[in-house]
């Protein structure tokens, strides 16, 4: 069986206490007979890290995951932040290729493999994210951008690490916007997203990826979203700042 992930991502939103906040709300609510097999994640900013990975110590239910790295080991960076510092301050996670890193910090897919790869050299599991613009959609070229986006950013790495990767498809048209893609739609993506990555590797890596899906997703859509075949749980945003909300797309796989 798959892995099933409920992932959050509180993009730039909350401040030190309000993030300690809403953090203790979520592990207060993730009780076992709330999380069931399925993984939930947090994606802070880098500023809770630590503090939220103390709230989360003695529970498995929640880890804890960071929303960027950059690619080097340390040094003259200013303003970076490197695989090794975010596992000290306690992710197991990191988010890479978002739409908005790619968008308005010029996120190159050569960049984004580099990433990738010292995600993995440091044993943070890559949570990556690819997906279509509106045009790119209206002009009937999603399937090549999402193949060229897993070409450049994941394929080049052996099966034995592409399977620690998670990949989420997030349809740029669908983030934030209140605009959902249908469960139809969302399901196309992810089986052709399944069958690249079987002719790339083989059936059995295919069948073993965790695939998300992330747009305004939220408690009334995520049923029929998470019953789809190849969808395997969800990368939240706006729904995940409120504890309530992304407990129930939680409980969505119980
Ligand atoms: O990483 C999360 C996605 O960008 C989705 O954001 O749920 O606010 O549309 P959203």
């Amino acid at each position: 069986m798959r892995k099933k992930i409920v992932a959050g991502n509180w993009k730039m939103n909350l401040d030190f206490q309000q993030g300690i906040s809403l953090f203790s709300e979520i592990v207060n609510m993730a009780k076992d007979e709330v999380v069931g097999q399925q993984q939930v994640v947090v994606c802070s900013p880098f500023i809770h890290l630590h503090g939220i990975a103390q709230l989360a110590k003695g529970t498995s239910r929640v880890a804890i995951g960071a929303q960027n790295i950059y690619f080097e080991e340390k040094g003259a960076y200013t303003g970076e932040i490197s695989a090794t510092q975010v596992k000290s301050a306690g992710a197991e996670y990191v988010i890479l290729g978002h739409s908005e890193r790619r968008a308005y910090f010029n996120e190159s897919d050569e960049l984004l493999s580099k990433k990738v790869d010292a995600a993995l050299s440091h044993g943070l599991i890559p949570i990556f994210c690819i997906g279509e613009t509106q045009e790119e959609r209206e002009a009937g070229r999603y399937f090549d951008v999402i193949r060229g986006q897993l070409e450049k950013g994941v394929f080049h790495l052996p099966s034995e690490v592409f399977n620690k990767v998670v990949l989420a498809y997030e349809p740029v048209w669908a983030i934030g916007t209140g605009l959902t893609a249908t469960p139809e739609q969302a399901q196309e993506v992810h089986a052709f997203i399944r069958q690249q990555v079987a002719g790339q590797y083989n059936q059995s890596v295919a069948d073993q990826l965790t695939i998300l899906y992330g747009g305004s997703c939220n408690p009334k859509n995520a049923p029929e979203l998470f019953a789809q075949a190849d969808i395997d749980g969800g990368l939240i945003g706006g729904a995940s700042l409120k504890s309530r909300d992304f407990i129930d797309i939680v409980k969505v796989f119980n």
